[in-house]
């Protein structure tokens, strides 16, 4: 279910460690992007199967912020009240924190910040968009109760193939919106986890 991934990390980790808070707290990490972020793992006929892969179990050390802002024990769909116009099932979210646990316990608490939106192309996260003001906003409130934005796993790019401007367009455009993330959250090397299907 979990596609096998090549993971573009673009990384600058020296410098973003000199970012940390000071108190420690939550590793944040942010979750964007369209349906395979979101998660339509388990999803036939717009309806989840409530199955849970063992890698995306729930763990103690794991929290998602809600749409209204809260953080809560983080369980699949992640997804369920951002990407609420659609079923949402197992995304790669839970895996990646669960896996980041399992090699450096020492993380603490992860808090998961899903912001994805299943079918939208790149223009659509374009700085000053609903999404992309989402997004930012969202981070800011994950920072409040302590920690610190570690990074953004982002998989989007499906819906920008289907015209041949829109795939020449893509590259210029997405690195647009890593810049602009990174400016606007005073975070210029946040790490970007990006998945290249
Ligand atoms: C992106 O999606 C929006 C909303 O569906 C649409 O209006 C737009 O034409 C799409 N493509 C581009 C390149 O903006």
């Amino acid at each position: 279910m979990l596609p096998s991934l090549f993971v573009y990390a673009y990384l600058s980790i020296s410098s973003a460690i000199t970012l940390v808070n000071a108190d420690a707290g939550k590793a944040i990490f942010l979750l964007a992007g369209q349906s395979n972020m979101a998660g339509r793992g388990g999803v036939v006929n717009d309806k989840w199967d409530g199955y849970v892969p063992p890698q995306s179990s729930p763990n103690p050390a794991i929290l998602r912020l809600s749409a209204d802002l809260n953080w809560q024990p983080a369980t699949e769909p992640l997804h369920r009240d951002i990407d609420y116009f659609r079923a949402c099932g197992v995304g790669p979210g839970m895996a990646f924190a669960n896996s980041l646990l399992r090699q450096d316990s020492s993380v603490g608490t992860v808090g998961l910040v899903p912001c994805a939106v299943g079918g939208t192309n790149i223009s659509e996260w374009a700085r000053g968009g609903r999404l992309y003001n989402q997004l930012i906003r969202r981070a800011e409130a994950a920072v409040k109760g302590g920690g610190t934005v570690r990074g953004l796993l982002w998989y989007q790019g499906e819906s920008d193939t289907v015209n041949r401007e829109d795939a020449e367009l893509y590259q210029r455009r997405l690195e647009r919106f890593f810049d602009h993330v990174r400016h606007d959250l005073v975070l210029p090397a946040l790490p970007i986890i990006q998945v290249i299907t």
